[in-house]
């Protein structure tokens, strides 16, 4: 598209409507903002009921303490029993949960009978390793189904998981196992990665040589790409082997809907990551809630697929845990889009018939330069609804994804969240709001937010400020790990009685929200969250190095790129490899994405 023609566009204000058939038969209404806005609380029980729980809950939000909060805080449930098995029993064991494509085109499918085998047998192993309820255990792993089954065996024994994205340096890995104090670490031998198998289990046992590291008692190894692996004896163990050695059925456990269900690090402003806490019942209640409402997901007809990494929270809430309670059926991917042509994405689409898809303006951004030559060549007549996450979408990339991904039939909804708020909390209902290219315009039902100004006035509609979050939410984070005092003051300290988010944002003249980026230290990159400091701290860490100062600078791809300025020790001298250099020692320290 022109210039002129998206200006035009814009000008026009143009809104597209739902599609009428999908209006007609949507999951939600716009009834619910009504019903939500008579009653949040209300609402929210409602919406727990979607949830098989052991003991009911009667009570809703606690909020005598903030910002401290308890959802459904005297029911009690199991998140892999709500996940898996009443799937089952409901006569649902042979849908398929997962269809797994390789990144070397391998394929795996799991139905739900399969998955709770899966569960029940790594459950029982990790019990067997002396794993009990409230034990950390970290997770490194590629995209496969054993993530996927490691990290609700955890759920279903009541250990939490800290997954830690497979991209991620040792050191980085290092710094979360300490801080989690994990006790197993569940990881594999690599993953394949463009074309070829790339390693994991060095990077744990470099992580396990640093001090902080030593309650790790065992570590296991799924076999993924055969490659050879050290062995550090009594402590590794291959995953196929001790999954093989134990019973086909366990016997879920209810544990109370506040038990914790994962840590996920997250950058903050400070270098150190903030372990983002999540609990089992309000945070189950609001993924299995969104994941119905914002993507209309029928369970019986649809094929969802969400191209995140499970080690972000985007595969935590939409791949795993949102998915499952709504019995979806899902592709997971292994691999990289350009692997091995850049039409992966579309040959895997045309070949599940996918119905749903949730990607990343980064993603959508990287397809546009390729050329809509590449999706043309597949036929992608099975989407029905687009979904985008991660950082605000410019509207070209929207108009071009509705076009040539969505034949300008589906709907695409922009869905504003955060690690912190464990679920979608902004975004159009494809059955309901008529969508803007470019806005997530509004808070979900059973959601409150807003717009202020610096004094924390809400600001009038045509004006923008900073994004708050004025109401508690069932998925909200319970605190940071091991630090209530950071919890308070990043997210509720600058504003009174209302979630900083962290973001900019405006309301137009309907009093539609637009997100506008972080206003903090936080940068965007492919819509990973990276801290500015973070990056300063990995190089200062450099022997040539005396001084970094880094800034994220705008780019056409990624949203925002890394942009460091260094000023080197008074006796160190530049060499011609010294920027690669760096760039190879930041990517060592805090992971290739980090890579100024
Ligand atoms: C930050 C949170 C949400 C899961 C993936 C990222 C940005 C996220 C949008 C959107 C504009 C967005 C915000 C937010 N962001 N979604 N639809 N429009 N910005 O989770 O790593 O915790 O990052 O991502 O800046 O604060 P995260």
């Amino acid at each position: 598209m022109s210039n002129e023609s998206l200006a035009n566009l814009l000008k026009e204000e143009r809104r597209f409507e739902p599609p009428a058939e999908l209006a007609a038969h949507a999951n939600v209404t716009a009834q619910a903002y009504a019903r939500a806005e008579a009653d949040r609380l209300g609402f929210w029980a409602e919406q727990a009921e979607r949830l098989s729980w052991t003991t009911t809950p009667r009570q809703t939000l606690d909020w005598s303490n903030p910002p401290f909060a308890t959802w459904f805080a005297d029911g009690e449930l199991n998140v892999a029993h709500n996940c898996v098995d009443r799937h089952v029993h409901a006569g649902l064991g042979d849908r398929v949960a997962i269809h797994f494509e390789g990144e070397p085109g391998d394929t795996r499918t799991l139905t739900y009978a399969q998955l709770q085998t899966e569960v029940a047998r790594a459950a029982h192993t990790l019990t067997a390793l002396g794993v009990h309820p409230g034990d950390r255990v970290a997770i490194y792993m590629p995209m496969i189904p054993e993530t996927v089954v490691a990290m609700l065996a955890c759920a279903r024994i009541g250990a939490p998981h800290s997954v830690v994205f497979g991209g991620f340096s040792a050191d980085a890995l290092a710094t979360r196992i300490t801080d989690a104090d994990a006790r197993v670490v569940i990881t594999a031998d690599g993953g394949y990665r463009r074309g070829k198998p790339s390693a994991l289990k060095p990077a744990v046992d470099e992580a396990l040589t640093r001090p902080g590291t030593e309650n790790v008692r065992n570590v296991l190894v799924v076999r993924r790409t055969g490659q050879e692996v050290a062995w550090t004896k009594d402590r590794d163990i291959w995953w196929h082997q001790a999954l093989d050695a134990q019973p086909h059925q366990h016997t879920a456990q209810p544990f109370p809907a506040e038990h914790p269900l994962f840590i996920l690090y997250t950058s903050g402003t400070t270098g150190r990551p903030k372990g983002i806490l999540h609990t089992s019942g309000g945070y189950l209640t609001q993924t299995a809630y969104t994941h119905h409402a914002v993507f209309d997901l029928k369970p019986d007809t649809d094929v969802y697929w969400c191209t995140a990494d499970v080690g972000w929270v985007t595969g935590h809430s939409y791949i795993v845990y949102g998915p499952l309670a709504n019995a979806a059926t899902q592709v997971i991917y292994e691999g990289t889009p350009d692997t091995p042509h850049q039409g992966r994405f579309w040959e895997i689409i045309e070949k599940y018939k996918v119905t749903i898809l949730y990607t990343a303006p980064t993603a959508i951004r990287t397809f546009m330069k390729w050329g809509e030559h590449i999706p043309a060549q597949h036929d992608l007549s099975s989407l029905r609804l687009l979904g985008s996450v991660g950082e605000p979408i410019n509207p070209e990339a929207w108009m071009w994804y509705r076009r040539h991904i969505g034949a300008d039939r589906c709907p695409i909804v922009d869905t504003w969240w955060q690690t912190e708020t464990g679920a979608m909390m902004i975004s159009p209902l494809p059955g309901v709001t008529p969508t803007k290219p470019g806005s997530a315009q509004t808070p979900l039902p059973g959601i409150a937010a807003t717009v202020v100004d610096d004094t924390g006035t809400e600001v009038p509609h045509g004006h923008g400020g900073y994004l708050v979050l004025t109401q508690p939410w069932p998925s909200m984070l319970r605190t940071i790990w091991g630090d209530d005092q950071r919890y308070r003051e990043t997210y509720w300290s600058r504003f009174t009685d209302r979630y900083f988010a962290g973001d900019g944002a405006k309301k137009d003249d309907d009093g539609d929200i637009w997100l506008l980026g972080r206003v903090d230290d936080v940068m965007l990159v492919s819509g990973h969250n990276i801290s500015t400091t973070e990056v300063e701290s990995a190089l200062v860490s450099h022997p040539k190095i005396a001084e970094a100062a880094v800034v994220g600078a705008n780019d056409p791809t990624t949203g925002q790129a890394i942009v460091a300025f260094v000023i080197l020790r008074g006796t160190a001298t530049e060499t011609d490899t010294l920027t690669h250099d760096l760039r190879t020692h930041v990517a060592h320290t805090l992971g290739p994405i980090a890579k100024p």
